[in-house]
């Protein structure tokens, strides 16, 4: 059955579908969804969209750095990738550590989309174990544990509300007469989102967008009973509420309106790093926009070549290209050593 198909199928018994539900069976549905259907080149040139890692490896070697930065001394290291798409990260963060003679251990990669598991199987000589939760990864304190995604987090879900006269309603899809609309319900949990965000002062038509889904994965990070590790996370995101729709649809490289099609179309929001650093606020996180990571971490003999396709990757991957696009992205990372008094 089509992705329109099911949609319908819900609207017509319910009335209407929530954002955060029509984007997860867009994206997550087990046989049409974006992310599972077979056949359909998903992320790079061919692809709906493109990635930093697919772009080039030097991404994945600012990030390796990032973490070396941390762990100097690190010898034996685990690594864990949160939404691993492709798998090029992971493959070049390896033969990257491995330049360096470090023993990498064990790899696991928590990978919802039984596309990408089959397409990384397939591809990568690396032995990787795949799980579907966080609360599923096998820890092993004995080694220094690297976790990291890259836009991982603008794939989930999330729900819509709109303030209005002191109340927030959520917003959902619906159907009429053959045509798709937005109307607003109301919620129990307005009260709840006031209390929650109240350090905004909301006005009428503001839109605020809320991922349970997302606090969800974050309880899960932190209840990760790690004694040392390096988290480190890049998206396209906002430090302060926008307090409107962030609701993206990519399809073949272009830019599309909800409900302009329904197969093959990629749906992000743009991530709250606000609630990121907030939920781990104990672990004293730092955030940089994309730009300050590359200039940070990627050695000199890249940042300094003169080499124009070298020049050339690096202004993509420093997110000049993707400001223009009117996104920006942001890296959020902290350290956890409890190995240390
Ligand atoms: C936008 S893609 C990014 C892929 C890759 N990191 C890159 O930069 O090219 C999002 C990835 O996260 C995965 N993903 C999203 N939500 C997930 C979840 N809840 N559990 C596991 N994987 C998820 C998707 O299947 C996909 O691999």
């Amino acid at each position: 059955m089509s992705i329109q198909a099911k949609i319908d199928t819900i609207i017509k018994s319910v009335g209407s579908i929530s954002i955060q539900d029509f984007v997860e069976i867009s994206n997550f549905d087990k046989v049409s969804g974006f992310y599972n259907k077979p056949n359909i080149e998903k992320i790079g040139k061919d692809g709906q969209f493109i990635t930093s890692p697919e772009i080039s490896s030097l991404f994945s070697i600012a990030l390796a750095n990032q973490f070396l930065k941390e762990f100097p001394k690190a010898k034996n290291v685990n690594l864990l990738e949160l939404g691993p798409g492709n798998g090029l990260l992971t493959i070049d963060i390896y033969n990257y550590l491995k330049s360096k003679n470090i023993n990498v251990n064990n790899i696991t990669l928590l990978e919802r989309s039984d596309y990408f598991k089959e397409k990384i199987s397939e591809r990568s000589k690396l032995k990787v174990n795949f799980i579907e939760n966080i609360y599923d990864y096998e820890i092993d304190n004995k080694n220094t544990i690297f976790i990291y995604s890259n836009e991982f987090f603008d794939a989930f879900g999330s729900k819509q509300f709109v303030f209005n006269n002191g109340n927030f309603n959520e917003i959902k899809i619906s159907k009429e007469n053959s045509k798709y609309f937005l109307m607003q319900d109301s919620v129990a949990i307005s009260g709840e989102l006031i209390d929650h965000y109240s350090k905004y002062k909301f006005k009428n038509n503001d839109i605020l967008e809320h991922s349970n889904l997302i606090l969800n994965i974050l309880s899960d990070i932190k209840n990760l009973n790690c004694k040392k590790y390096f988290f480190t996370t890049t998206d396209y995101g906002y430090t302060k509420l926008p307090l409107k729709s962030t609701l993206r649809l990519l399809s073949s490289h272009k830019k599309l309106h909800l409900f302009d099609k329904f197969e093959n179309v990629d749906y992000s929001f743009g991530v709250n790093f606000e609630l990121l650093r907030d939920f781990f606020i104990s672990k004293n996180p730092q955030i940089i926009n994309q730009k300050n990571l590359i200039n940070n971490n990627l050695p000199n003999e890249y940042l300094k070549s003169r080499n124009k396709n070298i020049r050339e990757i690096i202004d993509f991957i420093s997110g000049e290209k993707f400001n223009n696009i009117g996104q920006v992205f942001l890296n959020l990372s902290f350290k956890n050593d409890e190995t240390i008094s």
